[in-house]
């Protein structure tokens, strides 16, 4: 019986996945961040799906979970919970900024310290669920872009340091799930950019069990991301284009005058 261990399980994308591995037969080891979220899960199967309750944002909780999942043996490991605030950079309070990067990145990096040992010895693979955020500028969501920026680089340099064991980093688009009015973002229309959880969850959960590498999923957020990282590196290579030209009519100034 294969096993996979979920986090953020009650809404949005991770309640989609949780369906599909539920369906599928596997033992799902859930994370849900208030023992009050129980109830919400009685109408799954309880001998496959034990849940753990853990804040993510609190680094005391993270280290109980940690403790306590450390025995057990994944086939696949989802980081999926997130969460963010939506505003202004100076008017975010100070707790909010911790919060975001406690959760979307300290808790992600502290689950795979504890678990890639055994990760290693059970060839697990793990799945971190990034955001276009990473790599495109979010407005109103600095803090957030950051907490994702760092999730996809601490994959790939963790893919290089562990080239054999297998990981999938999704950077994903906007999807239509209660992230937005959870994150106090204004409820503007929910145009064609909106993905469904449903299309999303369908494509992660088939990807999670075939690919490796980095991926986003849909043709039009690959485009978008593609887009951006060639505009940054050209952007790169003309600025390093100007400087050396900048500084090579300096020298031909200095030895003429
Ligand atoms: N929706 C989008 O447009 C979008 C775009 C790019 C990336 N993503 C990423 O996709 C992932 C899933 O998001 P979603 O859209 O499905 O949003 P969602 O419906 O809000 O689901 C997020 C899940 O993470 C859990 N979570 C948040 N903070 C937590 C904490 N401190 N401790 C424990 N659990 C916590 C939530 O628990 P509660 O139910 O208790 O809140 C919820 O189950 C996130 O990593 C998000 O950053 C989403």
């Amino acid at each position: 019986m294969k096993s996979v261990l979920l986090t953020g399980i009650r809404t949005g994308i991770g309640r989609n996945l949780l369906e599909r591995f539920m369906a599928d037969h596997w033992h799902v080891t859930g994370v849900i961040r208030r023992e009050s979220q129980r109830r919400a899960f009685a109408d799954f199967p309880q001998d496959r799906l034990k849940l753990f309750v853990a804040d993510l944002s609190r680094e005391d909780e993270t280290f109980r979970l940690i403790e306590g999942i450390r025995a057990l043996a994944f086939n696949v490991i989802v980081l999926n919970a997130g969460m963010t605030y939506s505003g202004h950079f100076l008017k975010l309070p100070r707790e909010h900024i911790d919060e975001i990067i406690r959760t979307n990145l300290l808790a992600n990096m502290h689950i795979v310290h504890g678990l890639i040992g055994r990760a290693v010895e059970n060839n697990a693979k793990i799945v971190f669920i990034s955001s276009l955020a990473a790599r495109l500028p979010a407005f109103n969501s600095g803090v957030y872009a950051a907490s994702k920026a760092g999730l996809s680089h601490f994959y790939t340099s963790l893919s290089y340091e562990y080239p054999a064991l297998p990981m999938l980093c999704v950077e994903i688009g906007l999807v239509n799930t209660p992230f937005f009015e959870k994150s106090g973002a204004p409820a503007g229309p929910r145009n064609s950019f909106f993905k469904s959880p449903a299309l999303i969850g369908g494509r992660l959960y088939r990807e999670i069990q075939t690919k490796r590498g980095m991926t986003s999923l849909c043709a039009d957020w690959t485009m978008m991301r593609k887009a951006f990282m060639i505009f940054e590196a050209l952007t790169v290579w003309i600025i390093s284009k100007l400087r050396s030209a900048y500084y090579s009519r300096q020298k031909i100034l200095t030895k003429v005058l």
